[in-house]
């Protein structure tokens, strides 16, 4: 169902607020998470372990989930489509794929505060897991920077079930890629 422009724009708004918002504090998680592993104050490494916790569960994860709903309103309610273009596809795949890694992430990171609000963390406490933290950090904002990529760029590729619907409409048809006529053709 098209959405009209007006809301079009709402939802966009919300869309991209909650999508590169959610890329933002993935890089404050990366910076907490490089400061807990690099810092020789011991109060510092408490403080950094200690705010990386509400970080995660108050504003990844519902910045993630928001990104995935406000996503598939723009993809269902817009003539891209959810299955019919390549670029849209990879979005969903990341989301969900980052969504769920960053959840089971979510242990780790619990076990790590747990342990830090208890006692001071000497260099090599914990270590693989605050390097897992760190590691993983840096892959989830490569990955995002990927999805914003593709979000403006939006390469061509029609799968096959959006050329077979490409085919079966008729009159001047939605292109995807440069000229993202497909995107424009409801603003
Ligand atoms: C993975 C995290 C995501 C990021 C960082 C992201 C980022 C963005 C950005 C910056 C735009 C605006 C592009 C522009 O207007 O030029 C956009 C648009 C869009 N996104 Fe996402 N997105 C993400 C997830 C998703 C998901 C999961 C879906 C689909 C299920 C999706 C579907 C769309 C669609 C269809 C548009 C075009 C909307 C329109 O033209 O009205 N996105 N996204």
């Amino acid at each position: 169902m098209a959405m009209n422009p007006r809301l079009r724009k709402l939802t966009l708004t919300a869309h991209v607020t909650s999508s590169v918002g959610w890329l933002g504090a993935v890089a404050v998680f990366l910076v907490l998470a490089a400061v807990g592993l690099s810092s020789d104050d011991a109060q510092t490494v408490r403080g950094a372990y200690l705010a990386i916790e509400p970080t995660g569960w108050f504003v990844l994860v519902p910045l993630s989930f928001a990104s995935l709903l406000t996503g598939l309103i723009q993809s269902l309610g817009t003539s891209w489509g959810l299955f019919r273009h390549y670029w849209v596809l990879f979005k969903l795949l990341i989301n969900v794929v980052a969504t769920a890694l960053l959840l089971v992430h979510m242990q780790v990171v619990g076990h790590v505060a747990d342990v830090a609000a208890e006692a001071s963390l000497s260099s090599g406490d914990l270590f693989g897991m605050r390097v897992q933290l760190l590691a993983d950090a840096a892959a989830a904002l490569v990955v995002l920077l990927v999805a914003v990529a593709l979000s403006v760029y939006k390469p061509r590729g029609l799968t096959r079930y959006g050329w077979r619907r490409q085919q079966g409409m008729r009159g001047p048809q939605p292109v995807a890629g440069g000229d993202q006529t497909a995107g424009l053709a409801a603003r």
